[in-house]
Order: structure tokens, then C-alpha cells, then sequence
């Protein structure tokens, strides 16, 4: 038999000598798997009489519980080790700042298309839309601006190669010829407006090659000037966020209308500065009118029986002045800083479908 306390011994040591889980492991195997040395010694009891038996029996069990507890306790101390070396190498400084996460920001001209549009919208009107790339027929024939009429020099449109048969397509100069284009494919009664994108060519502090407008039409049998202008008044007010806010209808030109109106509110320019709502300034907001029986004609009503009234107001300018921007060609420079500083948080134009309050 061999010497069972060499075989302590040596595995008490082997124990204490192994640095990781993966050499424990083999001690224990090498001691109590199913051909390891005190295993073995176990085995043999079988052969032994009685009394040898039971007396090598109690030795190498013994042993074998030594030697099982000593396992365990060098397994428990190894596997702290691994976990403080693992803890320390993946230390994390929970006291550093967190990394800002950047926001995006709605623009103001987004911001400004939705102002109007949720006003509108509580009056009832629906939002439609057109092509920018029009035919000339839309944007202004139809509009009762023929081909030889002197509006035609003030819109510096943009004409794109003609077609087969000779027409030349334009960038839509305004968003009027979506009152053309919803006039023919629909019947009265119509209450729309069109926000959208249109093109000049012109570029200033105040003019951009492309810029926005929204267009506003109203049909039905019974319309009036007196409708056109509570809308707008209404509109001036909400938009402006204002109870008061001294607003004229000053007699204008229009083709497509007829009475024409612009629109102006009341400011100060006291100091060089631009204050809105006070003052004995005014400052034009945008275009309207009766709509023109010429147009209601072009597009197939009976002018005796049909009438309407039209406005059109620029997205640009609103924004410039609802929110003190004073150069319009900052709206296209992508500039991140000034979009932080003048862009506005989602969740403030969620509470903009109120409209008017
Ligand atoms: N289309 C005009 C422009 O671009 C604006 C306008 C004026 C539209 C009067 C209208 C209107 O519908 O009635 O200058």
C-alpha cells in the first residue's frame, strides 16, 4: 500500500502551489477523479479483510475529506483573486461626467411652417400641396398673368429647358399655382392652405434663391371681404401671440385677385429697432384679395355664382420677425451654433397644436 500521508502530503502542497482555477482543477483530478491516487487507495479497500478495511478505510477517508476541503478553500481564495483582478481591470470611475449627448434641433422656418399650419387648421383649413417645378400655365397664365403682363418681370423666375411641344416649365415663383391646380381637380366649397418651397433668382439680405411661402384659398358660394379679413386678423393675433395688434388692409394689385389687399401690422421702429404690436409704423405681412373671376373662369367656375378669397404670405419674412432674425441668408448656412441658438426643442412644437388658444 502506498504511504497514504506522502499522498496528503504532496496534494496539500500541489494545492497551495496551483495559482489558477485551471491547475486546481488538475490537482483535484489528479486526486479524487475517477483514477486519482486516493480514489484509487479507495478502491483497494475492496480486497482488504475486515479489520484492514476499516482501519485503512477511516485513514484515506479522512484524508479525502482533508484534502476535499482544502480544494475548496484554495478554490474560493483563487476564485476572489480572479474576480478582484478582473474588477480592477475593468475599473469604471463612476464620478467622471457623463458625455453631453447632442440634441437636434427643430430649424425656425420648420418651426414657423408648423405655426402656421396649426393655426390655420383650427380654423378648419386643410394643407395641400403642388410640384416646384410648375408649367407656366399654372403659375401664371391661369393666375391671369399672360405672357406679355408686367408681372411676369417682377417674379426673376427661374425657366427650365422647354419640352417637346415648345413649353417651357418654370420653378414655381409662388405657391399660387397650387390654388389653380386644387381649383381644377376639386368643387367648392375649398379651404386650403399650401406651404411649400418657391423660387426666385435673387439674393440679397432679404431674398433667397429659394425660399417659402404660404398660400391660402377659400371657395364657397358666400365668401367675403369681410371673411378675408377676420382670417387674417385672427391669423396676425395668434402668430404674434398677441391680444392687440393694430392690423391694415391697404387697397393693392394682384392679378389673380381683385380687390387686392396687403396686409400690414403695427410696429415701432423707435431706435433703430423693429418692435412689433405698438407704434406708428407698419410693416406688410403679406398679400391677399378677392379672388379674381378671371381665375375662378380659367378654372371652370361660374364667376356669377362662385367666389373666394386668396392670400399669400412669405415663411421667411414671418420668421425674421416673429423671432428677431435680422438676415434671412443665415436660414441656409447650416450653421450647428446658430441652429442651437435660434432652433427650437421638439417637445416645443408639440404643445404648438393648439393652435389658436
Ligand atoms: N403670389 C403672391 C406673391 O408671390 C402672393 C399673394 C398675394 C398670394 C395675394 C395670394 C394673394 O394668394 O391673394 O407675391
Amino acid at each position: 500500500m502506498v504511504d497514504i500521508d506522502k499522498l496528503r502530503e504532496k496534494f496539500l502542497k500541489d494545492i497551495n502551489l496551483a495559482g489558477d482555477l485551471d491547475q486546481l482543477n488538475a490537482v483535484r483530478i489528479d486526486a479524487l477523479g475517477k483514477k486519482g491516487a486516493i480514489s484509487s487507495e479507495l478502491a483497494k479497500l475492496g480486497q482488504m479483510d475486515a479489520d484492514a478495511r476499516k482501519q485503512a478505510g477511516q485513514i484515506i477517508n479522512a484524508v479525502k475529506q482533508e484534502i476535499t476541503s482544502a480544494l475548496t478553500e484554495r478554490q474560493e481564495l483563487l476564485a476572489k483573486q480572479a474576480l478582484d483582478k478582473k474588477l480592477e481591470s475593468e475599473n469604471i470611475d463612476v464620478s467622471l461626467p457623463s458625455r453631453p449627448s447632442i440634441q437636434a434641433k427643430m430649424h425656425p422656418l420648420s418651426r414657423t411652417m408648423e405655426e402656421i399650419s396649426a393655426i390655420f387648421a383650427d380654423m378648419g383649413f386643410v394643407i395641400a400641396e403642388g410640384p416646384e417645378i410648375e408649367t407656366d400655365e399654372n403659375n401664371f397664365t391661369a393666375l391671369n398673368i399672360p405672357p406679355e403682363h408686367p408681372a411676369r418681370q417682377e417674379h426673376d423666375t427661374f425657366y427650365l429647358k422647354a419640352d417637346a411641344s415648345g413649353n417651357r416649365p418654370v420653378l414655381r415663383t409662388h405657391t399660387s399655382p397650387v390654388q389653380i391646380r386644387t381649383m381644377r381637380s376639386t368643387k367648392p366649397p375649398i379651404r386650403i392652405i399650401v406651404p411649400g418651397r418657391t423660387y426666385r433668382s435673387d439674393h440679397d439680405a432679404t431674398h433667397s434663391p429659394m425660399f417659402h411661402q404660404c398660400e391660402g384659398l377659400v371657395i364657397a358660394p358666400d365668401i367675403h371681404m369681410g371673411h378675408l379679413k377676420a382670417t387674417l386678423i385672427d391669423f396676425c393675433l395668434s402668430f404674434f401671440g398677441m391680444d392687440e395688434l393694430p392690423v391694415r388692409f391697404r387697397p393693392s394689385y394682384f392679378p389673380f385677385t381683385e380687390p387686392s389687399a396687403e396686409v400690414d401690422i403695427g410696429c415701432s421702429r423707435k431706435g433703430g429697432g423693429l418692435k412689433i404690436g405698438a407704434g406708428d409704423s407698419w410693416l406688410e405681412i403679406l398679400g391677399s384679395g378677392m379672388v379674381n373671376p378671371r381665375v375662378l373662369e380659367n378654372c371652370g367656375y361660374d364667376s356669377a355664382t362662385t367666389q373666394g378669397f386668396a392670400f399669400g404670405m412669405g415663411v421667411e419674412r414671418l420668421a425674421m420677425l416673429k423671432y428677431g432674425i435680422p438676415d434671412l441668408r443665415i436660414f441656409y448656412e447650416s450653421d450647428l451654433r446658430w441652429l442651437h441658438h435660434y432652433g427650437f426643442m421638439p417637445h416645443d412644437v408639440a404643445g404648438l397644436h393648439t393652435g389658436i388658444v
